[in-house]
């Protein structure tokens, strides 16, 4: 069973794409994260976890989240990453995670998907540099399909000590100090429809007088900016600078491959096209 979570829709492309290789089922975690619900999750085959990166690691709601779900049944585990190009410790975070559950680690992969970012100074990237990852990664799954279908371990970089001194005492005092939520906003074109609510993991969203307000427990996923369907929201002057991101606005990559309209198991986001690509 492949297990994801994904605020923008890359990973939810990559896990999608997976289950249709492997014939195996997917079970997007959205809805549990945000009700704490850490019944069971049972599986005959191995688990897949497909995780995007935040700041070097899987986002921290998921691996608390990771930590105390249930998972039963086949004890081998598999995780798949995917971030801008620096997946950190993500990987090495995981394994140790999965050994704590007394799960075997079955290795895990990173690939390369567009920024979901653009918060900061991260560059904006043009509609081809998205294309090439996007299809990059679309390649890649192939071997790493084949790889748990024969049961082997997937293999990724070595992580050096450097990196681990470096991220691990930085990213709680990230996490704490740089990602504010004031400076969200919907604009007139908000129609109240509440969906940023829906797809907020952290619950940080509420629809009063049918616009929405943010909380003060923000990670910075870019799920409510990249779901709204009217494209209302902005994060001060940077978005409508910038623009946004989301990966259905970049699906027609894949329009001669069997993902997409086709597929049996579409992603559930509804978007609309953003202002880059
Ligand atoms: C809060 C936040 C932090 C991120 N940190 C990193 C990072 O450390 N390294 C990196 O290469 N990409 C980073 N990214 C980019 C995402 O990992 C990447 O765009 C991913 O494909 C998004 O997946 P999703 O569309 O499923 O949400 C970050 C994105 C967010 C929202
Ligand atoms: S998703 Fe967009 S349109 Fe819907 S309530 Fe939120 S800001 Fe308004
Ligand atoms: S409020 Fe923050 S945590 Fe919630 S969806 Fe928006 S960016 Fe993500």
């Amino acid at each position: 069973m492949i297990l994801y979570f994904s605020a923008t829709g890359n990973t939810e492309f990559i896990a999608t794409e997976l289950a249709k290789k492997l014939d195996d089922e997917c079970l997007n975690l959205l809805s549990r994260i945000k009700k704490s619900d850490f019944s069971e999750i049972s599986s005959e085959k191995p688990f897949i976890v497909c995780a995007p990166v935040y700041i070097c690691e899987m986002p921290r709601f998921l691996s608390k989240y990771l930590k105390k779900v249930k998972l039963t049944g086949n004890r081998r585990v598999y995780f798949i990453a995917n971030s801008a190009g620096y997946s950190g410790i993500t990987g090495y975070l995981a394994k140790k995670l999965f050994r704590r559950k007394k799960m075997e680690f079955m290795g895990y992969s990173e690939l390369i998907m567009p920024r979901n970012y653009y918060i900061g100074h991260y560059p904006v990237q043009s509609g081809e540099e998205i294309r090439k990852r996007i299809l990059n990664s679309y390649n890649k799954l192939d071997d790493i399909a084949a790889t748990v279908r024969n049961e082997g371990r997937l293999k990724a970089r070595y992580v050096f000590l450097f990196e681990k001194v470096i991220t691990l005492p930085f990213n709680p005092i990230w996490a704490k100090y740089k990602m504010p939520s004031k400076d969200f906003f919907a604009n007139e074109k908000c129609v109240g429809c509440g969906k940023c609510e829906r797809v907020c993991p952290l619950n940080n969203i509420s629809i009063t007088d049918k616009k929405p307000l943010w909380g003060n427990s923000c990670t910075h996923c870019m799920a409510c900016i990249g779901n709204c369907p009217t494209d209302a929201i902005e994060y001060g002057e940077i978005t409508k600078v910038k623009g946004k991101y989301s990966f259905a606005d970049h699906r027609d990559v894949l329009k001669d491959k069997r993902f997409s309209q086709n597929s049996a198991n579409p992603p559930k986001h509804d978007y609309r096209r953003r202002k880059n690509g």
